[in-house]
């Protein structure tokens, strides 16, 4: 099979330097096998534009800094094989969040500041024993909670949903992930009542509309619609109680 040649349309823009319009910038690459995204950005930024903006740290799927939108849809790009795309290519950064420059946007102020909101730690009246045996709990609580944990905070279920596209307070499918992981979990001793505090409002649980985006640009497939339901549930009897 010949060799194709990819054709890469990115955006570019640096906040820094304002003048400059936001503009698509083309660059061509000889595809190579085995090649991902990850491969080819770096190889533009090596041999056509050092200038070139972007994210990586793990190159597995693992640390979430590579989320953008790869021909409009959010995904990682180290782990998109370039073989799995059309030979035109767009790439722009996630929406929503603050951008850096070019695909670079800063998810980390967006989920420090959501996990305030949701006050996304352990609450209990507990003092703190380091001498204290490790409390039990059960194998499918345990799992329960390791399936929420499992969010990269990668930003693409943010970047994919048209409510938090318009409503920027909304905390989105990975604001209530991380609020399912708490309830999940028996050391927290907050009641529904005071998680509806937290999340029983408009710009939490009560804002999705079920467009299921969120569920469907996961790349590392947590069951978001399913940790929305649970939420949701309680928080509904929660407020039918007030
Ligand atoms: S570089 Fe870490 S998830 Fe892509």
């Amino acid at each position: 099979m010949s060799q194709r040649q990819l054709t890469f349309h990115i955006f570019r823009y640096k906040p820094e330097t304002p003048k400059q319009d936001p503009s698509m910038q083309t660059y061509v690459l000889p595809e190579e096998p085995g090649m991902t995204l990850f491969i080819a950005l770096n190889q533009i930024r090596e041999e056509q534009d050092p200038s070139l903006q972007f994210d990586f740290v793990c190159r597995a799927g693992i640390c979430g800094s590579c989320g953008m939108l790869i021909n409009g849809k959010p995904t990682l790009a180290c782990r998109t094989l370039t073989k799995s795309l059309p030979a035109e290519i767009t790439l722009m950064p996630l929406p929503l969040y603050q951008l850096l420059g070019d695909l670079s946007v800063d998810t980390g102020s967006w989920f420090r500041d959501v996990s305030l909101r949701t006050e996304a730690w352990i609450h209990t009246e507990k003092r703190f024993d380091p001498a204290a045996e490790e409390e039990r709990m059960s194998n499918d609580t345990a799992l329960n909670i390791y399936e929420a944990e499992r969010c990269i905070e990668c930003g693409c279920c943010i970047g994919g949903c048209a409510t938090a596209n318009i409503k920027p307070d909304f905390i989105g499918a990975a604001g209530v992930n991380r609020v399912a992981r708490f309830m999940l979990d028996p050391r927290d001793e907050r009641d529904e009542q005071e998680y509806f505090d937290v999340v029983g409002s408009e710009d939490g649980i009560f804002g999705c509309i079920g467009l299921m985006a969120c569920d469907d640009n996961c790349p590392i497939g947590i069951p978001l619609q399913g940790q929305l339901a649970y939420v949701r549930r309680k928080m509904a009897v929660a407020g039918w109680k007030r």
